[in-house]
């Protein structure tokens, strides 16, 4: 059933303005942005607007405390111009999961879905139809209750903004292995997408990119040895003909590039083992010459191919062929653009809505 979005629409759209061969990384955004309120103890007016500042009490308690919450996801292009979702249903499910740890209200999948297609289908004109590059999706939630103290907000927003996006990490990336800062901890919020634990992981990426690298390997909280993720990827190593990729433990975000991949390797005839993995286990495959191929899997960059690992004073290097990595990419690629069938029905085709004024 559709909700009952109202659609608001601008006579001054900017897409006239973008240069799809030129996106500005993060900085561009579309006309119109889906906006719902949580108050008393319900949501509220979900309605596609133009994009605009929200106001914003000073006590607004996200502010404060933290409760906010996000997922990313991205529309593409498929036959007949058609725009597509991948997989929107598991972005619900995790922002829904994301919530209920950080103390917020849920939003029905129902709605959360709709409101995904809706946008899109107002903003399809905005999706690049270059290769690699689509709509990037930012639903987040977060509270903004003016109070000061500590307890769960009543009050609440959930927005979906959206931003184009070229290709990210187009080479391959150096990973950093850090043995000072942790990202998440057992019991902690690793495993929601909340907003606090990307803020945790700044320092450490700045400290990284100072050091030449890309992007930070996490270890674990207890003894920093088991591998858990890259600062916004999963990771899986090809080692002796099999993939290996740590086990979600409820410090490891859940990921659903991660998942897709495990199925699309399993389909090839692969092996795929989860389970915990320490750096120096991977030293040691190195060593032994049995590190064939490293990824990270996320849906800002599907497959990022691994380059190195620096950990203390070793420096892992990755073979330069990565036959399986680059086809997995191609893969979920052409899927996502409905060049390849879609054997697992990953694919969601959105319709595109007539502009409402
Ligand atoms: C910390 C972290 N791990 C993993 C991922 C990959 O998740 P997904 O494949 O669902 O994008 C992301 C990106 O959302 C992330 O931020």
């Amino acid at each position: 059933m559709e909700q009952q979005i109202k659609i608001t629409t601008t006579s001054d759209s900017k897409l006239k303005d973008i240069d799809f061969d030129n996106i500005p990384l993060g900085k561009a955004f579309t006309d119109h942005m889906f906006i719902c309120d949580y108050e008393d103890g319900a949501w509220q007016n979900p309605r596609i607007e133009p994009l605009e500042f929200i106001p914003t009490h000073p006590a607004a308690m996200a502010l404060h405390y933290g409760q906010a919450i996000f997922e990313g996801m991205k529309a593409t292009v498929g036959k007949d111009n058609t725009p597509l979702l991948f997989r929107p249903e598991e972005n619900a499910k995790r922002f829904n999961h994301s919530a209920a740890r950080m103390g917020m209200p849920s939003v029905p999948e129902e709605l959360f879905v709709e409101a995904v297609k809706q946008i899109v289908g107002v903003e399809y004109g905005w999706i690049p139809p270059q290769e690699g590059s689509a709509l990037y999706l930012r639903p987040f939630m977060y509270a903004d209750e003016p109070f000061i103290g500590m307890r769960a907000a009543t009050s609440y927003k959930f927005i979906v903004i959206c931003s184009p996006a070229g290709p990210f990490f187009t080479k391959k990336i150096r990973l950093y292995a850090e043995t000072k800062y942790i990202r998440a901890a057992d019991g902690g919020t690793g495993e929601a997408k909340a907003a606090g634990n990307y803020a945790a992981a700044i320092l450490p990426t700045e400290k990284a990119k100072a050091k030449g690298y890309d992007q930070v390997l996490w270890l674990d909280a207890n003894e920093h040895k088991y591998i858990q993720e890259v600062g916004t990827m999963n990771i899986f190593f090809k080692v002796d003909g099999k993939f290996i990729t740590p086990s979600t433990n409820g410090s490891i975000l859940k990921g659903i590039t991660r998942d897709s991949v495990i199925t699309l390797l399993k389909d090839k005839g692969f092996e795929v083992v989860e389970r915990p993995i320490t750096i120096d286990e991977v030293i040691e495959f190195s060593k032994e010459g049995k590190l064939e191929e490293a990824f990270g899997t996320g849906t800002a960059v599907a497959i990022a191919m691994i380059e190195a690992i620096g950990y203390n004073e070793e420096l892992i290097t990755l073979p330069d062929t990565n036959p399986v990595s680059q086809d997995m990419k191609n893969t979920l690629d052409e899927i996502k653009a409905q060049k390849r069938e879609d054997k697992h029905g990953w694919i969601t085709p959105v319709s595109i809505k007539e502009k409402v004024k």
